[in-house]
């Protein structure tokens, strides 16, 4: 199991860190499976698995029911689970105890948070009490409806300007890494080279010190709208629709169940039966 302090010395050594999202127990096993270095259960899983339109119906609840199963499925990586939507912008003592509540239930090995802001004096109380905290600057999906939609942030001096402080913030708070999210690539470079903790880009250019993509995305599982910066890996959603397609004319035709799927009943036992 890798450690906040391997990802310190990944950066410095160079080495990418792999991150994906995963939501469940085979989506985990896969992950480990392929040497990911870390697993993000994150709150996508309301657009992705949950079918919603947002983040912004997410609860905890969900995401300790869906971190529980990552967990199990991935006991050697690092997982990190989301806060969703209104669980971290209350009293910051609420929110201490909805993030041990959260690592309690689920076994996770960090949490994180979008933003800086008011959310800085929240990365501070939850390392303070022990919790390895991820932030999440750039685009915040849990803010879209503020930040007027999904779109590439910091691309002015004055915004690029104000994302390096607050990754510096981030930092100084105690935060063991933060998410990039659609950002221009020369930003992330500046923030790489300013932070000490490692930079985690999606949509952020390959400066980063480790990229993160969302399962459903790179896979093409089932997601729709697959934004620009997803490079797909795998085409699962063709294998799963074209595998259904053929069960349901097998089973139509007849020729599903086969010979070999049949359990049959001795013949002295048919004899009896029939008397
Ligand atoms: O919820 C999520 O999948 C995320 C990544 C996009 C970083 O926060
Ligand atoms: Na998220």
């Amino acid at each position: 199991m890798r450690t906040t302090t391997d990802f310190l010395k990944m950066k410095v050594a160079g080495e990418k860190i792999v991150m994906v999202t995963a939501y469940d127990y085979p989506a985990a096993k896969f992950a480990e499976a392929a040497n990911v270095d870390m697993i993000l259960v994150g709150d996508s899983l309301g657009m992705v698995v949950l079918g919603y339109d947002s983040t912004m119906p997410v609860t905890v609840a969900d995401m300790i029911h869906h971190a529980k199963a990552t967990r199990r499925g991935a006991k050697d990586t690092f997982v990190v689970v989301d806060m969703p939507f209104g669980s971290y912008h209350g009293d910051v003592n609420e929110t201490l105890k909805t993030a041990i509540y959260m690592m309690q239930e689920t076994g996770a090995d960090a949490l994180k948070v979008e933003g800086a802001g008011d959310v800085i004096p929240v990365i501070r109380k939850l390392t303070a009490a022990g919790i390895p905290v991820v932030a999440h600057l750039g685009l915040l999906p849990q803010s879209a409806g503020v930040i007027g939609g999904y779109k590439v942030q910091g691309k002015t001096a004055e915004q690029a300007t104000q994302l390096i402080e607050d990754a510096k913030q981030c930092e100084k708070a105690g935060a063991c890494a933060v998410v990039l999210e659609c950002i221009p690539h020369q930003l992330t470079e500046m923030v790489s080279a300013s932070l000490v903790i490692p930079t985690i880009g999606i949509g952020a250019g390959v400066e980063a010190d480790g990229q993160v993509l969302v399962y459903h995305d790179m896979l093409s599982y089932g997601s729709h709208h697959v934004p620009k910066f997803v490079q797909q890996f795998a085409d699962m959603g063709k294998e799963a629709s074209e595998g259904l397609v053929r069960y349901v004319e097998a089973v139509k035709e007849g020729a599903f169940p086969a010979q070999k799927h049949f359990f049959t009943m001795k013949e002295d036992a048919l004899d009896q039966l029939y008397g």
